[in-house]
């Protein structure tokens, strides 16, 4: 995949980033995540890229712009055929709320890179390099945490687990207290999660629990580019969301998916902050029509990690924001 086409990505999620950082705690989700995905789908066209979202705002049916299955990019006759895995507010409720860690984020592989995931839940689990290959979803979280506590040596009470503040989670939470690791619990934004269980300095050694399944994709892209390791098992909480599920081409609803299942080959990922979080600084806006971003950009190939600050000046740019 060609390098350059990481920094104009950038681009893309810095777009969605500026548009729905307007509706920062005002309270309107449905606004706010409107304004990511149109500002996204805007940025997109301007692309050289023959893209095709696999992972994004849902099927055709229901979602007016990056639908399941949308072509995006300029499709010239040399662009390179690209798979497209996006959330362009990841932490819509964040965004209304004016809370941590909103972001916009994409990644990108291949064509047939990364599982055709339903909107489903998905069990996940994720780690950084020093436990990669040493985490597994069907042992308990016990085990799994005093193996990524050794690996990391340290002791299991210096263990920092990020789990989603949920109902669903009482049992998880419970059994990782009684392991005597540490817990952070979040109220929503489990890509930034598990990009920190893998991010150097954040802290977080672990990411367990449920979440969202396109999320999981996105973040084992991330993982994939970090050299950590990330594991998911779709649940269903319906026989409609298995059937979902066969629809978008999973054969097997128990299956548990390592890694290369979800992101395989060369991949890329890009976020930008919205809000400010653990990992990136939100949008911040200045006087005279100015602004400041902050992003990462990722390559699986190189190992690449960029980080991103962008000064706009958009008195320059009539008509952009
Ligand atoms: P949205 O940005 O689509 O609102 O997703 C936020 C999120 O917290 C994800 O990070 C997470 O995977 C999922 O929602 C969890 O779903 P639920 O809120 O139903 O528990």
């Amino acid at each position: 995949m060609d390098r350059n086409l990481a920094l104009e990505f950038v681009r893309v999620t810095e777009a969605a980033a500026l548009s729905s950082a307007k509706w920062m705690g005002r309270g309107d989700e449905t606004a706010a995540d409107q304004a990511a995905v149109d500002a996204m789908r805007k940025a997109f066209d301007s692309l050289r890229i023959n893209g095709t979202v696999v992972i994004g705002e849902g099927e055709r049916d229901e979602a007016p712009m990056l639908f399941i299955g949308e072509k995006v990019g300029l499709n010239l006759e040399d662009s390179p055929a690209i798979d497209i895995a996006l959330d362009p507010l990841e932490g819509t409720t964040i965004c209304a709320k004016g809370g941590v860690g909103a972001i916009s984020v994409i990644a990108c592989a291949e064509k047939g890179g990364f599982l055709h995931a339903p909107d489903t839940y998905m069990d996940k689990i994720a780690t950084g390099p020093a436990a990669k290959g040493l985490i597994d979803l069907d042992l308990s979280a016990t085990e799994n945490i005093h193996r990524v506590a050794e690996a990391n040596r340290k002791s299991v009470g210096d263990v920092t687990v990020v789990i989603l503040d949920r109902d669903r989670h009482s049992d998880l939470i419970a059994e990782v207290r009684k392991t005597g690791a540490r817990i952070q619990l979040i109220g929503d934004g489990d890509v930034s999660a598990a990009v920190a269980a893998a991010w150097m300095d954040s802290g977080i050694d672990l990411l367990m629990g449920v979440g969202g399944a396109p999320e999981g994709v996105i973040s084992a892209a991330a993982m994939r580019c970090l050299g950590g390791d990330f594991q998911g098992r779709l649940k269903f909480r319906n026989e409609n969301e298995k059937e979902r599920a066969r629809k978008m081409g999973v054969t097997d609803l128990t299956k548990k998916f390592k890694l290369e299942d979800l992101a395989k080959g060369p991949v890329m990922f890009c976020a930008t902050g919205i809000t400010d979080g653990p990992l990136l600084s939100g949008v911040k806006l200045y006087a005279g029509g100015k602004a400041k971003t902050q992003s990462i950009v990722m390559r699986s190939s190189t190992g690449t990690i960029r980080q991103v600050e962008t000064h706009h000046n958009f008195s320059l740019k009539k008509g952009l924001m």
